[in-house]
């Protein structure tokens, strides 16, 4: 497995794995790696000939009060992880590299990304889909490889690839779990013993609101109502949004149906996490 920390390394690798009749697969992240990125990782290995994962530690999409510095960094086991998965290369760029000194070029998806995730943390998507269409610009992947956990982001960057033209499949792969539910996030590092109990009020909300919508139940506001209820069940949770909207628009729907998103965020502590179904 190779290292490489330019674009010009990156864009030589793709251009001669493309060159040699080998499809590229990218896989962007953070870093901080767990099974719910590895998961990706397989579903390129499976989909792509050639496989690679980008490490950065995005500042642009974390707010002035954020976690950015405290983000977790675990470059040499993620590495680790990264060789054993069968991954060909690591792009793991230092910030000028991704953002040239006097950069002044952003991606904003208008609309989609002042909803959800948007509406709590203003920039943030627009910090999102600068990094990833750079990363696209750079390493020229036929396929990359996104997780559902984030649905809001996958909204905003299917969006952003098909205005863009960007010649990029994006593919999203499905949550991985805890064995109790809760959904793997880099994020969960920072909950102490009795927070990681009361994390599991996301994951029960979506249940419930599920079981609701399998018993018959389509007004989306009793689906919210629902999953509220069991937030009401762990008062140290602070709900930030629970919502049943479109999942291309991000709009909210009155009537749930077939592929409605039902997306839900909640500070455990000073931790923000976020989780969802596609009902
Ligand atoms: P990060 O949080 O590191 O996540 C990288 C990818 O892993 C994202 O596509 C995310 O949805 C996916 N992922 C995280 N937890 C998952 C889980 N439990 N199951 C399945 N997939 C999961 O998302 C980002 O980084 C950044 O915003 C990035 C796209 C890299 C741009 O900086």
């Amino acid at each position: 497995m190779q290292i490489v920390r330019t674009v010009g390394e990156l864009r030589h690798w793709s251009r001669e794995a493309r060159r040699g009749g080998r499809s590229v697969g990218l896989v962007p992240t953070m870093g901080a790696l767990h099974d719910g990125h590895l998961s990706l990782v397989r579903a390129a290995r499976a989909a792509c000939d050639a496989v690679a994962v980008s490490i950065f530690v995005n500042p642009t999409q974390f707010g002035p009060n954020e976690d950015f510095a405290l983000y977790p960094r675990t470059f040499e086991a993620d590495c680790a992880l990264l060789a054993d998965t069968g991954v060909d290369v690591v792009f793991a760029p230092a910030p000028v590299e991704m953002y040239p000194a006097g950069s002044a070029t952003f991606v904003d998806v208008e609309g989609l990304s002042g909803r959800l995730d948007g509406a709590s943390r203003p920039g943030h998507f627009r910090g999102v889909a600068t990094v990833v269409a750079r990363l696209f610009i750079a390493a020229e992947p036929d396929r990359a490889f996104f997780g559902q956990k984030d649905a809001a982001q996958v909204a905003v960057l299917r969006r952003m690839t098909a205005d863009l033209g960007l010649p990029v499949e994006v593919v999203v792969c499905p949550i991985v779990r805890e064995a109790d539910g809760l959904a793997m996030s880099s994020r969960n590092r920072y909950l102490s013993a009795e927070e990681r109990g009361q994390a599991l009020a996301l994951s029960r909300a979506l249940e419930a609101a599920q079981a609701l919508y399998g018993g018959g139940e389509r007004r989306a506001a009793k689906l919210v109502e629902a999953a509220r209820r069991v937030f009401a069940g762990e008062p140290e949770v602070r709900v930030d949004y629970i919502a049943a909207v479109d999942w291309a628009t991000l709009e909210p729907v009155e009537l749930a149906g077939p592929g409605t998103l039902f997306a839900v965020a909640a500070y455990v502590g000073n931790t923000r996490l976020i989780d969802n179904c596609i009902l």
